[in-house]
């Protein structure tokens, strides 16, 4: 497909939902959002995810969107051609490069689950009792990088067949079988023994938890959980058509990714308190601590294994969005085809997760700066600095420099006056207390 026939190539209403849907929910969820939560006080926590998720997340989703759309064009493009500001394609431009760096590092995790969930059939990942070990040990190793090869080629794959025979059609055939698999897995680990003091922690706010930095926290996550501030959602806006309300689909998809979380709360949770597991571990909480309960639990083989298929399912469905971003953009700007670009971008990515994946285990000197593994830089800088940078670009662009928006959005005079007020005031101000925060100017 070249890159002519690719602007014609558009969503289905529901295709577009569940693709946009598919790109939201993800490791951001699923990997993220249980060890934060965790971290950060538990149910608290998780409601203030919420209100950040409806009154800053929804409004710069609907925003993303109505850009994509009315510039018809890529994250960086969409911007010059409804601006006629160069200036503004460059900032744009931003997220596409957003876009890149955090897709080496995602597939990395997402390799890491395709990994535990045959090492979960096969019985493998419960022989030793050493779920920390086991998880250090291969996350710093060559193994992940076949993993994360497995990840890029499945992406390819979906990517070089364009939008609606490869991206839609693709989260089609996964986001029902991702429903599926989560209800069932909520109803096991809610059936529990004791699942309750979990399903506490989780729902059962204690506000005395709260801090400053926790309503940071939780709005960065927001963002990530959304697929925000990194083109994602302007690339997919430019292939919805028309007649879709864009209102709609922001709330349709708004929704799906809170249901979605607290789906996965309600299973990992019940899953880790039942079995004595602390929920503040970090990183590896669903690597370590959920393996250590799945090996106590009657057929926890099977449901181990179903949760990482789970998991690996909506990684790739977001990967495959996030892919997307800066191949939209080389298709259209260095006129690619889009096979080329699918295929050299997608090795590009894949080349720089070795090092970022070999970080983990030392590497090489140069791998680690300050101390740091570079994995754990490019995620820093793509996830606080360079997503709240372009969001507050997006929010700027939409609610002062565009003029356009409330037609292209179609929202109703009322709606409209709140989402131009949240996009103009509420939500530049918080973006910007995030900025300053993750990069130490303000403290909180
Ligand atoms: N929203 C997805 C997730 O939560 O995993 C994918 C994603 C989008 C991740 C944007 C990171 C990001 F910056």
């Amino acid at each position: 497909m070249d890159s002519e026939s690719n602007k014609n190539d558009r969503f289905s209403s529901l295709g577009f939902i569940m693709s946009a849907v598919g790109s939201a929910v993800g490791l951001g969820n699923m990997w993220k959002f249980p060890y934060i939560t965790g971290q950060y006080g538990g149910a608290a926590f998780f409601l203030l995810f919420i209100v950040c998720l409806l009154l800053i997340g929804f409004p710069v989703l609907l925003a993303e969107l109505a850009v994509g759309r009315g510039g018809r064009g890529n994250a960086s493009s969409s911007l010059t051609k409804l601006s006629g500001s160069k200036a503004w394609g460059a900032l744009g431009f931003l997220s596409v490069l957003g876009a890149f760096f955090i897709m080496a590092f995602y597939g990395v995790v997402a390799g890491w689950t395709l990994h535990y969930a045959v090492l979960s059939f096969t019985g493998n990942l419960f022989e030793n009792g050493d779920y920390a070990g086991l998880f250090n040990q291969f996350i710093g190793g060559w193994a992940p990088i076949g993993w994360q090869l497995v990840v890029m080629i499945v992406t390819v794959l979906v990517l070089i067949r364009g939008v609606s025979k490869g991206i839609e059609r693709f989260n089609k055939l996964l986001i029902p079988s991702l429903v599926v698999l989560l209800v069932l897995l909520a109803i096991q680990a809610m059936s529990l023994q004791g699942a309750g003091e979990g399903v506490s922690f989780f729902l059962k706010p204690d506000f005395s938890k709260l801090t400053g930095e926790s309503a940071l926290v939780a709005l960065g996550q927001a963002f990530f959980s959304l697929s925000l501030g990194m083109g994602i959602m302007v690339t997919y806006g430019a292939y919805v058509q028309k007649s879709q309300s864009i209102g709609s689909a922001t709330f349709a998809v708004g929704l799906g990714n809170v249901l979605y979380a607290l789906l996965a709360g309600l299973i990992i949770f019940p899953t880790i308190f039942v079995f004595g597991i602390e929920p503040t571990q970090g990183p590896g909480l669903v690597f370590v601590a959920l393996p250590a309960a799945f090996s106590a639990m009657p057929f926890g083989a099977l449901f181990g294994g179903l949760f990482f298929v789970l998991l690996s399912f909506a990684a790739i469905t977001s990967a495959v969005s996030i892919l997307e971003v800066p191949v939209a953009y080389a298709t259209e700007t260095f006129k690619w085809k889009r096979n080329s670009a699918v295929l050299i971008i997608g090795a590009l990515c894949f080349l720089i997760g070795i090092p970022l994946s070999l970080s983990l285990g030392g590497g090489a000197d140069w791998m680690t700066i300050n101390g740091k593994p570079v994995f754990d830089w490019v995620d820093f800088i793509c996830s606080n600095i360079i997503l709240p940078v372009s969001s507050l670009v997006i929010t700027i662009f939409a609610g002062y420099v565009w003029k356009g928006a409330a037609e292209e959005s179609g929202l109703s005079a009322g709606w409209f006056k709140l989402w131009l007020f949240m996009v103009r005031f509420i939500a530049p101000i918080l973006v910007l207390l995030v900025l300053l925060y993750y990069a130490g100017v303000i403290q909180v």
